[in-house]
C-alpha cells in the first residue's frame, strides 16, 4: 500500500543519502561492532558532553536495513540527553519486533522500519546501529 512505498522510499533515502556518515575525531566515545551471521559492521563515534549527544557519525558496510537503520539512529539521539537515546532505542526494539511500543514519542523517519518485524531474519541488521549506541552510552 501507500504507506509502505513511503516507508520504502524513506529508507532507501537513507541507504543512499547516509545522514552523519564518517568519523569525529576528537574526544569521542568510539564503538565496533559486527553482525556476526553476515560480517556486516558499524563503527560509531558520540561525543557526549554533560550527559547530552552533541554529535554522532557513523561508517561501516552492511545491507540497506542496516546502514538506514544507522542514518536514522544518528539523526534520532543528536542533541537528546542518553537517557533519552536509551529510552528511544528500547522503544525501537519493541516495534522492530511487532511489539505494542511507546507511540508519544517523536519517532520520526525510525517508523518507516516498521515492517522490518514482518522479516525477523532482518531485526538483527536494523538492531545493530542501535546496540552500538546504547553500548557506546553505557561505557560512559
Ligand atoms: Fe548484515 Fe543486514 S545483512 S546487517
Ligand atoms: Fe541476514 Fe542481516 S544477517 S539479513
Amino acid at each position: 500500500n501507500n504507506l509502505d512505498t513511503l516507508y520504502r522510499q524513506v529508507i532507501m533515502d537513507h541507504y543512499k543519502n547516509p545522514r552523519n556518515k564518517g568519523h569525529i575525531d576528537e574526544n569521542s566515545v568510539i564503538i565496533d561492532m559486527n553482525n556476526p551471521t553476515c560480517g556486516d559492521r558499524i563503527h560509531l563515534t558520540m561525543k557526549v558532553e554533560d550527559g547530552k549527544v552533541v554529535d554522532a557519525k557513523f561508517d561501516g558496510e552492511g545491507c540497506s536495513i542496516s546502514m538506514a537503520s544507522a542514518s536514522m539512529m544518528t539523526q534520532a539521539i543528536i542533541g537528546k540527553d542518553a537517557e533519552t537515546a536509551v529510552k528511544l532505542s528500547h522503544i525501537f526494539s519493541d516495534m522492530i519486533q511487532g511489539k505494542e511500543y511507546d507511540e508519544d514519542e517523536d519517532l520520526g523517519d525510525i517508523e518507516a522500519l516498521q515492517g522490518v518485524s514482518k522479516f525477523p531474519a532482518r531485526i538483527k541488521c536494523a538492531t545493530l546501529a542501535w546496540k552500538a549506541m546504547e553500548k557506546g552510552l553505557d561505557s560512559k
